[in-house]
């Protein structure tokens, strides 16, 4: 893998011990944006928090002789249940930015979620990956833009469409304005050169800050539908956290939702991401795939999403960390130790495939 910083750096053991390493090498700026969450950043850390309060059950002696970490994904034959989340802007870290992380997971044969805001375009990413990638969208305010998205994706040979839902507006980062974010030089939204701009008159304080403007043009079910009929792939929804949400989801033909909170950077309060997910696996039922993601930070933690009936999980900041400290091998890295350690979770909870995860891995046992 070809990387500027491509040395994996001394002394890393576990995914979180790439974070400080990040921020080290990355700028103020940067750093505000993608550590950053939510106004007073609780949904953030709560993602960890419930992760944390969540004790798993031991079992000895399992027969782990034939033991494996394999699933299959709409289609993809994965060899472990962990996904790369759509992140924008990762030129802001390395200076090959996605084309690095796909790089990166196409090695470990792990999907990539490209965002709509990736700092590469989808065509270029296409180019360079050897495995499957997955397009994020998010509907834009002039829909024939959105459609020729959506087509540069299928043109691309991107898999599936994972529509974000829970940001039709900016959350209230409040780190990120502190700190003055902005996108310097040389970082740019790629895939959305020639985005006619959105037709607004600057609100005075009399205005309505958000009801008079922006959000009149935000996706609603019809365009939901509506993506779901050109796509000609399966579409998922980003940022469930409502069973009826989920349930509605089903009925417009989803193939699947992701029960995120966006990492904690949209509404803050929000609940964490493990704690929403059983209810929105109970209201999917079986009928489309239920991934997940906030706050995965070890093997344990896939391991109880997977036990509370996520399908896969995708991670976020860390493997954006692990780009910044080293590059490709810092991104494939990081997906190794979570694999590896959820080896370790699947031994002492006695589970020797995916299929073998379920509440009895949890303790004190819910049963199963
Ligand atoms: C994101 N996330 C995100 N989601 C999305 O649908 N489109 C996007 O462009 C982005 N961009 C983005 C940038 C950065 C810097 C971060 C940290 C996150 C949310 C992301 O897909 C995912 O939901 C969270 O990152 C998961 O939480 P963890 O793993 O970061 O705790
Ligand atoms: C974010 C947007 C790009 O979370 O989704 O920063």
């Amino acid at each position: 893998m070809s990387s500027s910083r491509s040395d994996l750096p001394a002394g890393v053991v576990t995914v979180p011990d790439y974070e400080p390493l990040a921020r080290a090498v990355m700028t103020e700026n940067a750093w505000a944006y993608i550590s950053g969450g939510g106004a007073d950043e609780l949904t953030m850390r709560w993602n960890r928090e419930a992760f944390d309060r969540i004790r798993l059950a031991g079992r000895v002696l399992a027969d782990l002789s034939a033991a494996h970490t394999r699933i299959t994904l709409l289609g993809h034959e994965l060899d472990y249940p962990i996904l790369l989340a759509p992140t924008a802007y990762q030129r802001l870290v390395h200076p090959d930015g996605e084309l690095a992380t796909v790089e990166a997971a196409s090695a470990m044969k792990a999907i990539t979620v490209v965002s709509t805001e990736a700092s590469v375009s989808l065509e270029d990413l296409a180019a360079r990956a050897t495995g499957p990638l997955w397009f994020q969208l998010y509907v834009q305010h002039d829909r024939g833009f959105t459609r020729e998205l959506v087509n540069r994706a299928k043109g691309a040979g991107y898999r599936a469409l994972v529509v974000t839902v829970d940001a039709p507006i900016n959350g209230v980062r409040d780190r990120e304005r502190r700190a003055g974010f902005h996108l310097p030089a040389g970082v740019e939204r790629a895939n959305l050169r020639g985005l006619p701009p959105i037709d607004e008159p600057v609100p005075s304080m009399l205005d309505s800050p958000l009801f008079g403007g922006s959000i009149r043009q935000a996706a609603t079910w019809r365009d939901i539908e509506w993506l779901i009929s050109i796509a000609e792939m399966p579409v998922l929804l980003k940022g469930i956290l409502n069973p009826d949400d989920a349930r509605m989801a089903m009925k417009v033909g989803a193939a699947g939702v992701v029960v995120s909170n966006h990492g904690g950077r949209t509404l803050d309060t929000w609940p964490a991401s493990i704690d929403a997910l059983p209810a929105v696996a109970e209201a999917v039922d079986g009928r489309g795939v239920v991934l997940m993601d906030g706050g995965i930070r070890r093997g344990t933690d896939v391991l109880k999403a997977l036990a509370l009936g996520a399908n896969a999980v995708l991670i976020g900041r860390p493997y954006v960390y692990g780009l910044a400290v080293a590059g490709a091998m810092g991104v494939a890295h990081v997906l190794h130790l979570l694999r590896a350690e959820l080896e370790v979770a699947m031994a002492l909870t006695g589970c020797a495939t995916v299929a073998d995860i379920d509440r009895r891995a949890l303790y004190p046992s819910a049963g199963s």
